[in-house]
């Protein structure tokens, strides 16, 4: 199994481990990004490894790609699992005003300990953790965009790092953790296949496309009805991929379905929301 993950990530990754092993040791909380529609595929087994004791605050982000009633589920499965979670939607900005304060929240103890001593309140320094295209850059620019005045080589950091200084109350680390999806389980190698976070051709588009409407099929049977007119009863994938070619007349000739064209419409289609919001994972109940 091991050797088959390792041909999934490029060694620049093992690097980027390294060097959030060190950054960690600067921070005293710890933001991970998911995406809400793949809550535990968009999960890096390894990260609770990487970030040890240190206080997480869990951001469930694209919210708006994502079935509604799963979020609040995810929530809960993170939250019972005793962590503080947050949706956001870092594109449009939604709840991500409200990180600070529950970042600052998370840290109080810690925080009065410090005041106790008669200590000044520091700035809670904080980095986003996250898998390729989970938003990082974008979080870190909606944080960034009104305050920000980046501060380097501080006294005994040894290495240039760059601090964002949000405000007094808060500083970010300006370059995120990229950790690499793992695959052991092949269900989520599909769902990050399917929406987009990792790149097609890494696994074959036809296993991705039927994975998909085999996926929609037992959960999101009236989404297929709204979006393809889809009637419930079509069983097979084969002839799911047939019905949505025949209405979106993906034809090779008079009579053959354009399959290649057909996994696209599909793919295209959940990836741009036309389905309306999907989430893949499921949590596994106890
Ligand atoms: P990364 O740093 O973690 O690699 O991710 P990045 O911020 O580059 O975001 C990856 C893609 O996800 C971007 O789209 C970005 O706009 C989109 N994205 C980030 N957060 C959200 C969100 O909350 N909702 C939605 N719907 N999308 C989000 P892109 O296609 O690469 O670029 P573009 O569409 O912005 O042009």
């Amino acid at each position: 199994m091991k050797e088959k993950n390792i041909q999934w990530f490029p060694g620049h990754m093992f690097k980027s481990l390294r060097e959030i092993r060190e950054k960690i040791a600067l921070i005293d909380l710890v933001c991970i990004l998911l995406d809400a529609r793949l809550p535990k595929s968009s999960m890096n087994p390894e990260i609770m490894r990487i970030v040890k004791d240190k206080p997480v605050l869990v951001l469930l982000n694209k919210t708006d790609l994502a079935d509604e009633v799963q979020t609040t589920i995810w929530k809960a499965y993170y939250e019972n699992a005793g962590y503080v979670v947050l949706d956001i939607d870092a594109s449009t900005g939604k709840n991500v005003q409200k990180i600070q304060k529950i970042a600052r929240n998370i840290l109080k103890d810690k925080r009065e300990r410090t005041k106790k001593k008669g200590l000044r309140d520091k700035p809670v320094r904080t980095m986003i953790l996250g898998i390729p295209n989970v938003g990082k850059s974008t979080l870190i620019n909606r944080l960034v965009k009104k305050a920000a005045t980046r501060t380097a080589n501080r006294p005994g950091v040894t290495r240039a790092q760059q601090w964002i200084h949000i405000n007094d109350q808060f500083e970010l680390l300006d370059t995120p953790g990229v950790l690499w999806p793992k695959f052991d389980d092949p269900d989520v190698g599909y769902h990050l296949a399917i929406t987009g976070a990792i790149k097609d051709g890494i696994l074959p588009i036809d296993d991705v496309a039927i994975h998909a409407l085999s996926f929609l099929k037992r959960h999101y049977p009236n989404r297929l009805f709204e979006r393809y007119g889809m009637p419930k009863i079509i069983e097979r994938e084969i002839d799911m991929l047939d019905w949505i070619g025949e209405l979106r007349k993906a034809y090779l000739n008079k009579d053959e379905i354009d399959y290649e064209r057909v996994y696209h419409i599909v793919l295209t289609d959940i990836r741009k929301n036309k389905l309306g919001g999907l989430t893949f994972d499921r949590p596994i109940s106890p």
